[in-house]
């Protein structure tokens, strides 16, 4: 049976940011954050689990199907949690969400097969359970950066593909962040090109 990969998929402005300043549930992407995502919206790919009709399909929807499809959980950070809460009673995810807190919660079952799970015992508990679900697929680290520097701080990383936005936010989130010295090797798997964003596609390790 194939072994399940631990993988980053995400978007990113050209200085490094994954959303701009004063981020926060009101304000889900930060100050001009929202443009980061604008090579996705009118893509079939994107409109599909968002339940909508019809959407361009090209290269760029095919990398997001095959993103999307390849997972069969997703862990993410409890400020994530919170700015896509507000996607309400049937959110894009349609699969079990692991998310890291501090907080106590119940588990929360959405329509259309997206569950949320809050873990409080660290980034491997959570890793352990998506993976129980996950069988075969992968795991998908949906982020954000806080979450994603403690899976390369901890070395639990597999893949990752950057988008790589044509844009700089000059301040917000950044995504690696907070590595300090840490040698981080990473081989370069493929580099795919289109209109608006340059997909980036790396193995960690040598
Ligand atoms: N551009 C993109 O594609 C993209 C993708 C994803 C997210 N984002 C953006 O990224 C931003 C959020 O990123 P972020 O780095 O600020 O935060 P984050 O990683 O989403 O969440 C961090 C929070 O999660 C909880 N947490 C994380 N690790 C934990 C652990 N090991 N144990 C217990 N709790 C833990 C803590 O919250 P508590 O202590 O409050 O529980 C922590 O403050 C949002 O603006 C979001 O929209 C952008």
């Amino acid at each position: 049976m194939r072994e399940g990969k631990v993988v980053l998929d995400i978007t990113m402005s050209l200085d490094g940011f994954i959303a701009g300043p004063n981020d926060g549930p009101e304000n889900p992407l930060g100050d001009g954050g929202e443009r980061l995502h604008e090579w996705v919206y009118d893509l079939a790919a994107f409109r599909q689990p968002h339940g909508l009709a019809g959407g361009e399909t090209n290269n760029d929807s095919e990398i997001l199907d095959e993103a999307f499809n390849r997972s069969g959980a997703i862990i993410c950070g409890k400020r994530m949690f919170d700015a896509a809460d507000g996607w309400g009673d049937d959110p894009p995810f349609h699969k079990p969400v692991f998310v890291l807190t501090h907080e106590d919660r119940e588990e929360l079952v959405k329509k259309g097969g997206t569950t949320f799970t809050f873990v409080t015992d660290g980034i491997e508990s959570a890793l352990e359970q998506a993976r129980s679900v996950a069988g075969s697929k992968d795991v998908a680290i949906a982020g954000g950066a806080n979450t994603v520097q403690q899976f390369i701080k901890a070395g639990l990383l597999d893949e990752m593909q950057i988008h790589v936005a044509p844009m700089m936010l000059g301040g917000g989130v950044r995504l690696f962040d907070r590595l300090t010295s840490q040698q981080i090797d990473l081989k370069k798997t493929g580099v795919i090109d289109s209109p608006q964003v340059t997909h980036l596609r790396f193995r960690f390790g040598n």
